[in-house]
C-alpha cells in the first residue's frame, strides 16, 4: 500500500522534533547538547535546566508519538504501529538536529501508550513496565538502567500476551527495546565502571 510511505514519513518527521533542543533554546537560551550527558532527552533536559523543563520535554516527546500513532491509526491500524516505531527512530536520529537525538525512552513509552489506546486496548503493557521503571529507579537512582529494564519488560510482556495474535506489535516492541539499549551504550559503560549519573532528588 502506497500510503505506508506517507505514514512512516509522518511518524519519522514528528519523532524528529527535538523538544529537548527546542524547549532549551526557546525558554532557557541553552543548548543542552553542550551540558550533562549531551543527550537530547528529558533526563538531560531535567539535569541541565531543571525539573520543570525535564517534565515538559518528556511530555512533548511522549505526545509526538501519540499524535503520530493516533493520526495514522485513523487510516490504517497496522501502519500505525510502524509510524510509532518511526517516530521513536526519528527521535534518536532526527533530521532536524543533525541526526543526533535521544535514547528512545519517552518515545517508547509514547509508543506503548498510543498503541494500547488506539489498537490493542490493554493498559497492562504500559503499567507493568512503568512500575518496573519506578522500582528500579528508586533502588538504583539511574534513569538509564531503569529505562533499559522497563523496555525489556514491556517486550517480554507483549510477547507473552500475544495481543490480537499480532506479530507486528511484538516485532516493533523488540526493535524498540534493541534501539533503547543500543542508544544507551555509553550509559552501559558508565554503569559497569560505577560512574553513571544518579538522580539526587529520589
Ligand atoms: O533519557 C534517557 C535516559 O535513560 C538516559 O539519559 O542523559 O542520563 O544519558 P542520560
Amino acid at each position: 500500500n502506497m500510503y505506508w510511505i506517507l505514514y512512516i514519513l509522518l511518524g519519522y518527521l514528528l519523532g524528529s522534533l527535538p523538544f529537548a533542543l527546542i524547549i532549551g533554546k526557546l525558554f532557557y537560551k541553552t543548548d543542552v547538547r553542550n551540558y550533562g550527558s549531551g543527550n537530547l532527552g528529558g533526563t538531560n533536559a531535567g539535569r541541565v535546566l531543571g525539573k520543570k523543563a525535564g517534565i515538559s520535554v518528556i511530555a512533548c516527546d511522549v505526545l509526538k508519538v501519540v499524535v503520530a500513532v493516533g493520526i495514522v491509526s485513523y487510516f490504517d491500524r497496522e501502519a500505525s504501529i510502524w509510524a510509532g516505531f518511526a517516530a521513536a527512530f526519528g527521535h534518536c536520529y532526527p533530521i532536524f538536529a543533525g541526526f543526533r537525538g535521544g535514547k528512545a525512552v519517552a518515545t517508547m513509552f509514547g509508543f506503548l501508550l498510543s498503541t494500547s489506546i488506539f489498537t490493542f486496548q490493554s493498559a497492562w503493557y504500559v503499567i507493568i513496565p512503568f512500575l518496573f521503571f519506578l522500582v528500579v529507579l528508586y533502588l538504583s537512582k539511574m534513569v538509564s538502567l531503569s529505562s533499559m529494564v522497563a523496555a525489556l519488560i514491556s517486550s517480554l510482556y507483549i510477547t507473552y500476551r500475544q495481543f490480537d495474535s499480532s506479530i507486528e506489535i511484538i516485532i516493533a516492541s523488540w526493535l524498540l527495546t534493541i534501539l533503547v539499549i543500543y542508544r544507551h551504550r555509553s550509559n552501559i559503560k558508565k554503569i559497569a565502571n560505577g560512574t553513571e549519573n544518579k538522580i539526587s532528588w529520589l
